[in-house]
Formats: C-alpha cells, structure tokens, sequence
C-alpha cells in the first residue's frame, strides 16, 4: 500500500495504523517521488493527501488514472475538514473513497479494507469472464469440425438418387439442423472474438453496390418461399467504400435475413444504397412487426430476443445485431434502427465516404 503525504507526522500516523493491522506500506514525501514508486511496484491501494505542494493529490490521480497500467490502483484521498470543496473534484478524477484527518483508527481500516475487498472481486470477476471466453471460444471452435462432417456426410448420402423420397427427405432434415447449429457456433466464435478484442479486419476498397446485389441475391429463394418481395434500389455506379469486404457481407446478410425472418408472408423488403456527401447508406426495410422503443433499446445488445419472433421457424440466438453493431464500428461505421411498433422497421449502416 502507497501513502503519499507532504507532512511526515501524517505519514506516520497513517503508517503505524496500517502497519499494526499488518498491511505493507511504502511512503511518499510527494506527488512526484508517489509517481515513481508506483512504477516500480504496483500498489494494491493508494492513500492519496488532496492538498500537496508542486503536485497536488488531484493532479497525480488523473495521471494515474491516465495509464492502463495503473488505472485499477483504488485511490482514496486523505484531507481536512476544509478541504470538502475540493472532495467532488477527487471523485471526478477517480478517487474511489477519502477519509478526513485528524484520523479515526477504525474508520481508516474500514475503508481500506473495503476497497481493497472490492479491488480483489473485480479482479476475480475479470479472471472468471476471460475464462468463460476461453471456454466458449474452445467449446464453439471444437465442434464445428464435427459439424461440418454431418454437413458433408449428409450432402453426400442426398445424392444417393435410390434414396427414397422419405429417406431423402429426413437426410434433408439433419442436413439443415446441422446447417443452422454450424450458424449459431459461428455467430458465437464471431461475438467471442470480438469481445476479446481479436477480430482481425483486412481493409480493402469495395464496391458497396456489387455486396449489396449479391447479399439479396443469396436470400431472395427464402423470401420467395415466404411469399416475400425483395426490391433492390441499388446505384448503378460502383460504391467504393474501405471496408473488410467478408465482414461487410456478414453485417448486410445479418440485416436482410432479419428482414425476411421477422415479416410476415406477403411483404415487401425495400434494401437501398444511397450516396450522400460525406457517408455511404445501406437500408434495409422491412413492413414486419417493427419494434417499440422499449425493444429498440435493447436490440443491438447480446441475447436480445425481443417481441417480434420468426415468422417461419427460423432459429434466434439474439447474437446477430450485437456482432453487426461491433462490425460495423469496428470498420468506423455506425448502424441503427428507425421504427415504430406495428409500422415496419428500417435498419441503416453508414459508412464514411471514401475519399478519392
Ligand atoms: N427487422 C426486424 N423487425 C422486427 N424485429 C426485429 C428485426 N430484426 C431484429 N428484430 C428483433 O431483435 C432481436 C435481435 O435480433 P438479432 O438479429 O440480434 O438476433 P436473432 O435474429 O434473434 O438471432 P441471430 O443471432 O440468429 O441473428 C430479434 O430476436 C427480434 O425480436
Ligand atoms: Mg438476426
């Protein structure tokens, strides 16, 4: 534990408390000499004085809060009853606690045993989410090898012509129930590697108008099945954007297949390429059930299986948004959502113009 303190009566009156409750401490005479000891050995807590000459307590939180490094390091500041004013300040720049002077034995151990209870459950939370990561990551990385052999298999036995209409049509089923598994463990692997900072673009110029054809191309047999309409208003001119040209893909077809999956038979899907002067415009419109503003609250939020619900058995993790609004930032884009319940939902991506 760090004490810093320009007053060395403070600092042995804080010390000896603290010592006698069998904490390590180490002594700083000033803002600058508490800076250096903190890089050579990272406290679990730092007992910071408000009012200091040169550096003041305000000025060495802020730098330590400044720093990864550091960030985590709890600061509590130590001050006089006069000083309350300054005592906001101290939380704005992270303080976590303060403790007045002259000071009270108990109250002192209180609060450093306290936030040093919580600094160590947030640790512990920290560690068991990086787990779970690593596991979900392992769990959702292993089993798609034996999917995609349930996937191949199948498609071979289907072309097996003395099959049997009843059997074909059962390998059909396992075909598809792998299909889709194999989708899920993908979107997890996706919404994994994001959220462990591992996604990997690999920008490239791409025509934005050429993705969006392909993209309603690939889902125009599932929206004819459902008696849907795709109507494509695309520009006719390339639409060069810098975007990762897969990624770009996998947020559109996110975006369509919602579209298709959560209309009802009958309906139209309006998906436009607009140019405007600084951004580039993909929307995607359905006249499905749209969503409240409860729900458009949630909507790009992990798991989020909001009111409108497939309209043709189709599955829903609630993943697909929540990865399309990561990918998107991540290539400087923004999405959102224009609704109103019962009137339809439009879905719109933007991307930065490219600048020639
Ligand atoms: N076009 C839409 N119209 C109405 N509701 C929608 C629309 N798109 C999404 N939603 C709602 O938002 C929820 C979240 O969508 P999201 O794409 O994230 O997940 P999902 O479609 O349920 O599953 P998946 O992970 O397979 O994409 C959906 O469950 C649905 O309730
Ligand atoms: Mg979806």
């Amino acid at each position: 534990m760090l004490i810093v303190d320009d007053i060395t009566k403070n600092l042995q009156v804080v010390g000896t408390i603290l010592r006698q409750a069998g904490y390590a401490v180490t002594p700083a005479t000033s803002g600058a000499e508490a800076l250096e000891g903190v890089r050579e050995q990272l406290p679990d807590l730092i007992l910071l004085d408000l009012m200091m000459p040169e550096m003041d307590g305000l000025e060495v939180c802020r730098r330590l809060k400044a720093e990864a490094a550091t960030r985590q390091i709890p600061v509590i500041f130590l001050t006089a009853s006069n000083e309350m004013e300054h005592l906001v300040r101290g939380f704005e720049v992270g303080a976590v606690d303060y403790v007045t002077k002259p000071f009270n034995p108990p109250e002192l151990l209180a609060r450093v045993r306290t936030h040093l209870e919580l600094k160590h459950a947030r640790q512990r939370l920290r560690e068991m989410n990086d787990e779970k990561n690593e596991f979900m990551g392992i769990a959702a990385h292993d089993l798609r090898s034996p999917l995609n052999a349930v996937k191949g298999y199948s498609e071979m036995v289907l072309e097996d012509t003395a099959l049997g209409a009843e059997n074909a049509e059962l390998v059909h089923k396992i075909h598809e129930a792998a299909a889709r598994m194999a989708e899920m463990v993908q979107n997890l692997l996706d919404a994994n590697r994001i959220e462990r900072g591992e996604m990997k673009l690999n920008l490239a110029v791409t025509d934005l108008a050429d993705v969006l054809a392909a993209v309603t191309e690939t889902h125009r047999p599932r929206a004819t099945a459902k008696q849907q309409t795709i109507r494509l208003e695309n520009e006719s001119a390339p639409v060069p954007v810098m975007v990762d040209p897969t990624v770009v893909v996998q947020v559109l077809e996110n975006l369509v297949s919602n579209a298709v999956k959560y209309s009802p038979p009958g309906k139209n899907i309006f998906v436009r390429l607009k140019k405007l002067p600084q951004a580039v415009r993909c929307e995607v419109q359905d006249e499905g059930p749209g969503l409240s503003a409860e729900d458009q609250k949630k909507l790009f939020g992990k798991f989020a299986r909001l009111s409108a619900k497939p309209t043709g058995g189709e599955h829903a993790t609630g993943l697909g948004l929540s990865i399309v609004k990561k990918m998107v930032e991540a290539m400087s884009g923004k999405v959102w959502c224009e609704s109103e319940l019962g009137c339809g939902a439009t879905f719109i991506v933007e991307f930065p113009a490219r600048v020639m």
